[in-house]
């Protein structure tokens, strides 16, 4: 079973050694509560690297008030399990006191440094959850500074979130190679989330519209429609279908910036999709 490490220092410790053994460090960020994409990215890293880290941290300054943090399932022991049989070599798992300890302890009185996402992270779901991209910077940043890993892993599924780290490695300087992996779906292609363990039989059901959504939006792209507009409101027709999805937003955007299109051109486009299903919150997109 892989190491398990609580202290930030120590983390940067055994990275430092591995790395003078002439290994390649892997990091895989998430949240815990592990499932087959988490798995997807663990595989990928250990295929890639030498020496894989997976982090299991829910990050207090990624929600919002009101959201799901104290309720974000959490099981460390089922986790670690799932991680060493997916070829972990190590663990981090720390306490919030582990990670925001240091310094300021009050996360929201103003006082404490964080990394700013810029205009890329108030789009979309940084509407939706103002701050949110700012805590994901913040946290990665200190992931990768304890962690001083070569390759990081980040997963399609949340699309924005691996824009929005791509940049703030590519304008930090953090010298950090970020792999982006593909999203891991359920037979009926809703992409897997640990949020779908929120949904009651009836809403897991409905959950499936996402994605018929943005499998329509791609099919009719690829059959020549070229007008943004169309293409989103081939997205909320499936969905109006679904009384028991409530569309956030639809957006047809260019792939980099994020930004809306009027029309499909030569740069690669991406639609996205969020909605709440009953009390949850879940996004996808998909390439067109
Ligand atoms: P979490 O939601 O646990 O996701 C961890 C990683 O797994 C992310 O890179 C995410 O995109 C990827 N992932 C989740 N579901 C996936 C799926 N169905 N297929 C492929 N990859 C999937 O994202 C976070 O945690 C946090 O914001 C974090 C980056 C760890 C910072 O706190």
């Amino acid at each position: 079973s892989p190491l398990l490490i609580r202290k930030p220092g120590e983390l940067r410790e055994l990275s430092r050694r591995w790395r003078k053994e002439g290994e390649i460090v892997g990091l895989v960020p998430t949240m815990g509560a592990l499932h087959e994409g988490h798995l997807s990215l663990v595989r990928r890293a250990r295929e890639e690297c030498g020496k894989v880290v997976v982090s299991v941290f829910v990050n207090p300054t990624q929600f919002g008030e009101g959201e799901d943090f104290e309720r974000y399932p959490r099981d460390l022991e089922r986790d670690r399990r799932l991680l060493g049989e997916a070829g972990c070599d190590a663990v981090f798992a720390p306490a919030v006191e582990d990670m925001y300890g240091g310094g300021t302890t009050d996360l929201s009185s103003g006082e404490r440094v964080f990394v700013e996402a810029g205009r890329l992270g108030e789009l979309w779901e940084g509407e939706e959850r103002p701050g949110h991209f700012r805590g994901v910077c913040t946290v990665v940043a200190m992931l990768f500074n304890a962690a001083e890993p070569d390759r990081a892993y980040f997963g399609e599924k949340d699309y924005q979130q691996l824009k929005v780290i791509q940049k703030m490695v590519r304008e930090l300087l953090f010298g950090v190679e970020v792999v982006p992996c593909p999203t891991v779906r359920e037979p009926d292609g809703l992409a897997l989330s640990s949020r779908n363990a929120y949904l009651s039989p009836q809403e897991r059901r409905a959950a499936g519209a996402l994605w018929r959504a943005l499998e329509a939006a791609a099919e009719r792209a690829r059959s020549g429609e070229r007008d943004a507009r169309r293409l989103e409101r081939t997205m909320e027709e499936v969905c109006r279908a679904e009384p028991l999805v409530r569309l956030q937003y639809v957006a047809v955007v260019d792939a980099e910036t994020l930004e809306r299109l009027g029309a499909l051109g030569d740069r690669p486009a991406r639609a996205l999709i969020a909605a709440h299903v009953g009390e949850t919150h879940l996004i996808d997109n998909a390439a067109l």
